[in-house]
């Protein structure tokens, strides 16, 4: 039975990128694979450390020295078939427990050389799922597929396989914004906008979670 790892960068273990990895663990599952999802702000770990023991000669290559709370999950992510990275948009960013995470996945699978680009040995299909405040025009005017291409880049390279993306604007953030300070948002817009798109959303990611595990 394959196995699908969903990891949520998100802290909101029941927020709108939770939702959506749900979805793609559905996705996989209706495939007949078995799934885990990961909530990262559950767990208690650091980015890399630079201790560089990945890159020594004398030490076999392709796992993060480091240990902790993260060990077993990067351990659970090589044994998959599959990954989705799950992540809000923080400050046109992913979130920082995602990089985090990515830090110790990749740099640890990847060594400083030009006839080997990556140590992870074997190919992990794997999609990024991001969920954000902006819509799809404001995603263009801040460049957002480049920034956030970097990572991609780098994960289909030490992953083996170019990554699926989803994106999935103008998100509800606050169940009731008038609690909040929150003038720039028109809530009745967000949440019509939500009842619309965002169960196109939840079927998209629905689609690459069985994707992952059928490729
Ligand atoms: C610290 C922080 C920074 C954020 N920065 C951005 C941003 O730069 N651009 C954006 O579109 N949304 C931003 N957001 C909004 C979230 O990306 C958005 O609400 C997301 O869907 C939250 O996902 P969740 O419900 O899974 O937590 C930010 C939210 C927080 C908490």
């Amino acid at each position: 039975m394959k196995t699908l790892i969903a990891i949520n960068g998100s802290p909101r273990r029941k927020g709108n990128t939770a939702t959506l990895l749900e979805h793609a663990m559905q996705g996989a599952q209706s495939a007949g694979a078995s799934n885990e999802m990961i909530h990262l702000y559950a767990l208690n770990f650091k980015g890399c450390t630079s201790c560089f023991a990945c890159k020594l000669k004398s030490r076999p290559h392709g796992s993060c020295a480091m240990k902790d709370e993260l060990s077993p999950v990067l351990e659970k992510i090589k044994a998959a078939d599959a990954v989705v990275f799950g992540t809000p948009i923080y400050f046109m960013n992913i979130s920082a427990g995602m990089i985090a995470c990515l830090e110790r996945l990749l740099f640890a699978n990847y060594i400083y050389s030009n006839e080997i680009p990556t140590v992870f040995g074997k190919k992990l299909p794997s999609a990024f799922v991001y969920t954000m405040n902006m819509t799809d025009k404001h995603f263009v005017q801040f460049n957002m597929t480049e920034r956030l291409g970097v990572t991609e880049m780098f994960a289909g390279r030490i992953l083996g396989v170019e990554p699926k993306i989803l994106r999935a604007f103008n998100t509800v953030q606050f169940k009731d914004y008038s609690r909040y300070e929150s003038s720039i948002f028109d809530p009745d817009d967000k949440f019509a906008y939500r009842e619309k798109q965002f169960p196109v959303d939840c079927k998209a990611a629905f689609d690459i979670g069985r994707a992952l595990v059928e490729q």
